[in-house]
């Protein structure tokens, strides 16, 4: 439920940008299969990720509006404060509020990923954009990012039967 009108919340605030709206879909996706196969269900993690997923881009419209720019710490300057207003008007808990905006303002920036729910948004949106930007075409690419880059076993499980298994 909450999922449900997270998701729509976020596609009234995108309007019309298809790709925007699409990227965090499919985040979302992947973050609750990931969660799913990770051990870690509880309450509090299922709402902070489907929330930290949903919302995690929220900010790359105003951050193009006021520094020309949707790079990373811009999205991550001006997300927290737009997902707080949203999040808000749905009443979701404080407690998980702060969470959720915690990770948006950090979700460029491996050195503040600091447990399992950040790991799993940060995988997450790495699954999306390596065939998002194409990386997926360059396999030994793949195999570095799967080393070096996902954090948790059902991230690198999933990159690897997505984009490295022969089919
Ligand atoms: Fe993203």
């Amino acid at each position: 439920m909450i999922k449900e009108i997270a998701l729509k919340k976020m596609e009234q605030y995108f309007n019309k940008d298809k790709k925007r709206i699409n990227h965090a879909k499919k985040v979302t996706d992947f973050a609750l299969e990931i969660l799913g196969a990770e051990n870690t269900q509880n309450l509090f993690f299922l709402k902070v990720v489907t929330l930290a997923a949903v919302f995690h881009d929220i900010g790359i419209h105003e951050a193009e509006k006021k520094y020309g720019s949707s790079a990373g710490k811009y999205q991550e300057i001006e997300g927290p404060a737009i997902a707080r207003r949203i999040l808000e008007g749905m009443h979701i808990e404080e407690e998980v509020i702060n969470r959720v905006c915690y990770i948006i303002g950090g979700h460029h920036t491996e050195s503040k990923i600091d447990n399992i729910d950040f790991k799993i948004i940060w995988d997450a949106d790495l699954l999306v954009n390596i065939s998002e930007e194409n990386i997926h075409l360059d396999r030994e690419r793949v195999s570095k990012i799967i080393l070096k880059s996902f954090k948790t076993e059902s991230g690198k499980k999933l990159a690897k039967k997505l984009y490295l298994s022969n089919q």
